[in-house]
Parts: C-alpha cells; structure tokens; sequence
C-alpha cells in the first residue's frame, strides 16, 4: 500500500566522495507535499549525489537522512535502465514479486497507458523512439509502486515535443495520483521551471531554499 504521510528530511545533511570531494555541504532540504519540484545548478554542484542519497545508494557522512518516499530513479539516458527486450518484459523487472500474474499485467498495461504507450506490451524496444523510452522508464517507476520519482535531467537528450510530453505526462501522474506523490525533477533547461511547484539551486554543495518557479527563474537570467 502506498502511504499517504510520507517524507523527505534532510538535517544538516554533508557527504564527500573517497576521492576527497566535499560533494554535499550541510544541506537541509525537505519534501513532504504532492508536487512536481525541481533543482536547478551547475555541474558538479551536488544535484546527482543528492539522488544517490535520497534513494539509498550511498549514506551521509554527517547529518540526517529520512526518506519514507518509496523512490526511483530515472535518468538521463533511458538506454541506461531498460533491461528487457519488449515493454511488457522490461516493466515485470519493476513489479513487486508478489503480484499474481494476470494482477501484474493488468498493472503492466496500466502503467503503460500512463504514459501514453498503452496497446505496446509486446513491443520490442528498438522499436521505440527516444522519447517514448523515457516514458517507459517512467511507467517502470509507476508499476513499482514508487511515490517519488528522482528524475535526473531526463529531457536533456529529447527534442522539445518530447520534452514537453515528459513534462505534462510526470505532471499529470502527479495530480491525478490519488495517493501521495512527488517528483523532484533536475534540470538544465530553465524553461521547465514554469512546471514546477517550487524549486531549489544547488551550488557547491548547497541548497537553497525554496522559491516559485518564475522567482527561480528570474534569479537565474
Ligand atoms: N561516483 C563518484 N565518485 C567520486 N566523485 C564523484 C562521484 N560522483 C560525483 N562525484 C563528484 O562529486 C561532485 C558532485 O557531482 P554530482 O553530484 O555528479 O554533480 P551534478 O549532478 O550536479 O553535476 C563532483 O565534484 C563530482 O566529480
Ligand atoms: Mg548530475
């Protein structure tokens, strides 16, 4: 079950890297309401570290971490964590295993159709243009249950038409969510700002605090 009163806290949050890199620097973030939030920053200020902690990959040197989000992760490169041959295939990877079958395809199509690829169950994937493989990452997300998706610049490599069914599909999935669900989504491209609820910039190490989309954006021009 999905739960209803889930959170993100971070409390004076720092991490480095073996190699020496101070990545995160006493960083205090939260999320706790339904949205679509965004972080904004230059390469190499932390944005991606800060994913890798929230969904467990790695824990803080020092500070708090609480995340009772189920998150995942969708990245850049969709190439990167589609595994299977068909879209059907590629999803069961996502499932809980507990799922009896026709229960894991009925949820399988669902997802799909989510995402604006409904009727591509069999679906062999180098059939897929580049955009619709973001949005079956996207759906691989959805059938896991997650109620926080990580989305690591995920229009960084699509054109603007799918840039904006990206940005509407992960929006939409969001209002229409009966449960809560969140998306923190990183961007370069300052344009989407106008999507989000609110939105942060990481510099060197740090978060901001919180503005408005269009305040985030006038800061950045
Ligand atoms: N796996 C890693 N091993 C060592 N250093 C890393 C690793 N990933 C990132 N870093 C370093 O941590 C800093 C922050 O990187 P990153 O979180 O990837 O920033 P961003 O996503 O904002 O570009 C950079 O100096 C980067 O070189
Ligand atoms: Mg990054």
């Amino acid at each position: 079950m999905i739960k209803n009163d889930s959170q993100l806290t971070l409390e004076n949050v720092s991490f480095s890297w073996p190699s020496g890199v101070n990545a995160l620097d006493q960083c205090n973030f939260s999320i706790s309401k339904k949205g679509l939030w965004m972080i904004v920053g230059s390469n190499g200020s932390g944005k991606s570290t800060l994913f890798r902690l929230i969904s467990g990959m790695i824990t803080p040197q020092t500070g708090k971490l609480v995340c009772t989000f189920k998150p995942a992760l969708i990245f850049q490169n969709p190439e990167h964590q589609i595994l299977l041959p068909s879209c059907g295939s590629d999803l069961m990877l996502s499932a809980p295993r507990n799922l009896k079958r026709k229960e894991l395809h009925a949820r399988i199509k669902s997802a799909l159709a989510q995402v604006g690829l409904a009727g591509m169950f069999t679906r062999p994937i180098h059939t897929l243009s580049g955009g619709q493989k973001q949005r079956l990452a996207i759906a691989g997300a959805i059938v896991s249950e997650a109620n926080l998706l990580l989305l690591d610049e995920p229009t960084a490599l699509l054109d603007p038409e799918n840039q904006l069914s990206i940005l509407t599909i992960v929006q939409d999935l969001i209002q229409q969510s009966k449960h809560q669900m969140a998306a923190l989504w990183i961007t370069h491209r300052l344009e989407e700002l106008a999507y989000c609820d609110g939105g942060v910039l990481m510099k060197r190490g740090e978060i901001s605090k919180w503005y408005r989309g269009d305040e985030l954006m006038k800061k950045l021009k």
